[in-house]
């Protein structure tokens, strides 16, 4: 698998059930690499461009209200075929329907409040990287174990 860099954010309800440290342990025993974090407080021009192709759907005028109501923690990660790894460690999109063990079927009961979101494909990736973080902002050190993962 190529190397890839996915964008995670830890949404406002996963900032509030103070599981941060647990998402990012999950992630980072994985193997992928932090290439960036910042907390943020998501502004309604930042969340548009974000959710730009919900944009018309029933869910958009929650779901913009939802992602800029607190916190955010916004995350690049890493790995080869990073893409499809972290989608599928954060589990499907209603939390009462995903799959235990993954984020969203350990942590979330609700589509609304489903803890995290994460880029869905090459594309959306580098469309929603860019909305978050400079280049200068995603460090591209190395790992001591980058030989094994
Ligand atoms: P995300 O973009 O947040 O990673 O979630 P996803 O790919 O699994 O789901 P997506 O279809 O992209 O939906 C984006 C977010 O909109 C909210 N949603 N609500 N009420 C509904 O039917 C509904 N459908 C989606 C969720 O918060 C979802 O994460
Ligand atoms: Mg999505």
């Amino acid at each position: 698998m190529p190397k890839e860099r996915t964008l995670v954010l830890i949404k406002p309800d996963g900032v509030m059930k103070r599981i941060i440290g647990e998402i990012f342990s999950r992630f980072e025993k994985k193997g992928l690499r932090i290439a960036a974090v910042k907390m943020l407080s998501v502004s309604i021009e930042t969340a548009e461009r974000h959710y730009s192709v919900h944009k018309g759907k029933p869910f958009y005028g929650d779901l913009i209200d939802y992602i800029t109501s607190g916190p955010v923690i916004a995350m690049v990660l890493e790995g080869n075929g990073a893409i499809a790894v972290v989608r599928k460690m954060i589990g499907s999109t209603d939390g009462s329907k995903a799959e235990p063990g993954t984020i969203r079927g350990d942590f979330a009961m609700s589509v609304n409040f489903n803890t995290v979101h994460a880029s869905d494909s090459v594309e959306s990736a580098n469309y929603e990287i860019p909305i978050f973080f400079t280049e200068k902002e995603i460090l591209d050190y190395e790992m001591p174990d980058k030989d094994f993962v």
